[in-house]
């Protein structure tokens, strides 16, 4: 960061958003200097979000004041901002899948007659600036996660942003994107450009971050130099107490722990994965899942522990000769379409919310009522506003689901909590094999061990459960067994006792 104290880039003064009464950001005075990556930090649901929507123009404040360069402005749309210079990279992409890349990175900007030829060679040079290799022609709707947001970035470099905010980049990314990303951001510092970077992950903000923010119910709680803040001060202010972080690297002991302990010989093995094929990525993959216990499954990207489990749940078909066997509780299984494998007790809770995850319109306590009429119970029960209060209450206060309004719709729930209906939906449907993929991405510290005490309380009671997660410390925290996939296999298989995290990631890179 500069020494000298430089003017901000930006300023709010007094910052408030109000939906239907009540503040989703209340008076908030937040500023950026040029040159420096300013981490914004929170709980889900704390306000992050809708203060980066009000900077870039996606919103408009509903009181206080906004300047840039020591100016006042308001911006009426996203546009708008980015001809100004402030540009965001959204939780969600913002690219318009159907449109090249080239074009993609032109929004904004076309002229009456756009050229094709001229702005192709335009995205080859500004990706070439950044060093990035997308193909100028490719659709965007064909491009992965990390490149889609290379375009964003490119498109906020085109524009000549002086502001670029970032709103949970990493969220999807694999720890080499991360690293590519993260040398981005400091070569944009170095340019002078000002950078906001929210993020769940609290290590990776005091590492890049010069200052940070953090917000607590819609007000600013604390802004300073990271330097002077460690992991414990940041979830304290983030959260207003002491977060247990104890559920990491210990099986909670309570309860059913007698069934969690006992021999395999004993337990019933509900699904059994026998030299399953698909493709070149999933190679006769073999596993067996018990009652009563939690397997996590690691692997890096590739490794096809997604892949799996979209052929278990019927999202994606085997190979048509020998795509190998599955068996649910003893009977061979094969479904054409999820749909299948939900009625007889699979669920599959993806990362990928937004794709099959929720009805975005309805409010989350008929999301989550909605699974529980899927359930073998709800099945036979009439449609029931008092039992759907009952049924969403339980799962609002286990996993801690907040919004401004509980009847707000889903997709004006913030991020981290419309992944807490998606897994209280599929939780209502009491299935008997569940497998999560990825279940914290987006949930704040402070949640996720009441997503971990679910998933465990599942085992407790005889289900299946699968985690797939790329975060070690999640995988350890709560399987009994890990197995860990690479190149299309399980290359290994430990106990939860066994397990360090450094075993795990030999076994999937070796
Ligand atoms: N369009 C809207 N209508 C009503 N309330 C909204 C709307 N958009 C956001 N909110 C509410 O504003 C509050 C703050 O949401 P915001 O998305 O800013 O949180 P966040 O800090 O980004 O959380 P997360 O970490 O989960 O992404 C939430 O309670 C949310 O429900
Ligand atoms: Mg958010």
């Amino acid at each position: 960061m500069n020494h000298q104290p430089a003017d901000p880039v930006l300023r709010i003064v007094a910052g408030s958003k109000i939906y239907g009464g009540i503040h989703a950001i209340d008076s908030v005075d937040f500023d950026l200097l040029p040159g420096e990556i300013h981490a914004v930090l929170g709980e889900n649901g704390a306000g992050k979000s809708t203060m980066c929507k009000a900077i870039s123009g996606a919103i408009l404040l509903s009181s206080g004041d906004y300047f840039l360069g020591g100016r006042k402005v308001s911006f009426a749309s996203p546009g708008e901002a980015l001809k100004s210079g402030v540009a965001m990279v959204y939780q969600e992409t913002s690219l318009v899948p159907s449109m090249t890349v080239a074009q993609n990175l032109e929004l904004g900007m076309e002229k009456l007659f756009t050229v094709y030829r001229k702005i192709n060679i335009a995205a080859q040079q500004s990706q070439q600036a950044l060093n990035f290799n997308v193909e100028p022609l490719a659709l965007v709707e064909t491009l992965g996660t990390a490149k889609r947001q290379m375009v964003e970035i490119a498109r906020a470099v085109r524009h000549k942003a002086r502001v670029i905010i970032f709103d949970e980049p990493t969220a999807s990314l694999t720890p080499e994107e991360i690293q590519h990303l993260f040398h981005l951001l400091r070569s944009l510092r170095a340019q002078g450009v000002g950078i906001i970077f929210i993020s769940h992950a609290i290590e990776e903000a005091l590492n890049i971050a010069d200052r940070i923010t953090v917000l607590r119910d819609g007000k600013l709680v604390h802004t300073g130099p990271a330097a002077e803040l460690d992991r414990p001060a940041v979830v304290r202010m983030m959260v207003g107490r002491d977060v247990a972080t104890s559920h990491y690297g210990e099986v909670e002991t309570d309860g059913a722990s007698e069934d969690v302990v006992a021999p395999k010989k004993d337990r019933r093995r509900v699904l059994a994965v026998e030299n399953v094929t698909m493709g070149s990525v999933v190679k006769n993959m073999s596993f067996s899942v018990y009652e009563g216990e939690v397997v996590g499954v690691a692997g890096l990207v590739g490794s096809g522990r997604t892949e799996i489990a979209h052929i278990i749940c019927g999202a994606r078909k085997r190979n048509f000769l020998r795509g190998g066997l599955i068996y649910l509780n003893g009977k061979p299984i094969r479904y054409r379409v999820p749909r299948q494998a939900v009625r007889d007790g699979i669920v599959y809770i993806t990362e990928d919310r937004k794709l099959d995850g929720f009805f975005e319109t309805m409010t989350a306590d008929d999301n989550i009522y909605l699974g529980y009429l899927a359930s073998p119970k709800g099945k036979r029960a009439l449609f029931s506003a008092r039992q759907r209060k009952v049924v969403s209450d339980r799962w609002v206060k286990a996993l801690s689901i907040s919004a401004l309004k509980r009847s707000l719709k889903i997709i004006e729930y913030s991020g981290g909590n419309q992944q807490k209906v998606v897994v209280a939906k599929s939780l209502a449907q009491d299935p008997s094999v569940v497998i999560f993929d990825e279940p914290t991405r987006g949930v704040d510290v402070g949640a996720i061990p009441q997503i971990h005490a679910a998933i465990r309380s599942l085992a407790a009671q005889g289900k299946a459960v699968i985690v797939i997660s790329s975060y070690l410390p999640e995988i350890l925290a709560i399987s009994d067994r890990i197995l860990v996939a690479r190149g299309g296999r399980i290359a290994e298989e430990m106990s939860a006792a066994q397990a360090t995290e450094e075993k795990i990631m030999y076994a999937a890179i070796h």
